[in-house]
């Protein structure tokens, strides 16, 4: 099988913010892109805090439930399991360019910075950063300690993007939704993807 044009892999880890992951896989299958989306444990555990989703724990369970709540074409979402290592994810002859880990925790950031490949989320981005494709994580946690600030400067000397979730304020948010797509529409902007989320600076005005 020849991999999808349009396609691109998004994971899910166990950092806050958990309605930006999902905002942006709604975003992109919008887009009619296929999303590849690996979901960690800990991420399962903050969905269920934060955005009171209760995923299944397979990924075909967890895929059905995600078809149904985004109301998205079956064929369009891929769910992987943290092991499946035959997954185009996992292989630079067949993996998306492109990668965004939303939210990433500073774990995920330091099992990426050493390259551990321990799970499937780790060795797709592995596979991202040796095929020099397109990588952006976003990164939560405060305040940050030396390590983290150590593993973000070293992927950012390798093309690594890395993007705090730290919104702005500067476009008047009225809602939570404001805070979440101010943060989504600047990774579809880095990731060269289209949105009209969020009014832009010196163009568009409320
Ligand atoms: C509700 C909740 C919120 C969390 N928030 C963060 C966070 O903002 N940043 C972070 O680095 N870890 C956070 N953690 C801890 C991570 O989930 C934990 O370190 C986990 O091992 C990360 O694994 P993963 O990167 O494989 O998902 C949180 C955990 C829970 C349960």
């Amino acid at each position: 099988m020849k991999p999808a044009d349009k396609a691109i892999t998004l994971a899910f880890t166990g950092a806050s913010g958990a309605p930006y992951g999902m905002r942006l896989l709604e975003c992109l299958l919008a887009q009619d892109y296929t999303v590849y989306l690996l979901i960690s444990s800990a991420a399962r555990v903050v969905l269920a805090t934060e955005h009171d989703i209760k995923l299944p724990s397979g990924p075909d369970a967890a895929h059905k439930a995600l078809v149904e709540r985004l109301k998205c074409a079956p064929e369009k979402l891929v769910v992987c399991g943290k092991e499946d290592w035959f997954s185009p994810v996992a292989s630079g002859s067949a993996a998306p360019k492109q990668m965004i880990v939303c939210p990433c925790s500073a774990g995920s950031v330091a099992a990426i910075a050493h390259g551990m490949s321990d799970n499937l989320i780790e060795r797709a981005a592995d596979v991202v950063i040796k095929e020099k494709g397109q990588l952006l994580l976003v990164v939560r946690e405060t305040p940050f300690s030396t390590i983290h600030l150590e593993n973000m400067h070293k992927l950012s000397q390798m093309g690594v993007t890395i993007m705090p979730a730290a919104p702005g304020f500067y476009h008047q948010p009225q809602s939570i939704d404001d805070l979440v797509d101010f943060i989504v529409a600047r990774v579809l902007d880095h990731m060269g993807l289209e949105q009209n989320l969020v009014p832009r600076w010196g163009y568009d005005q409320r």
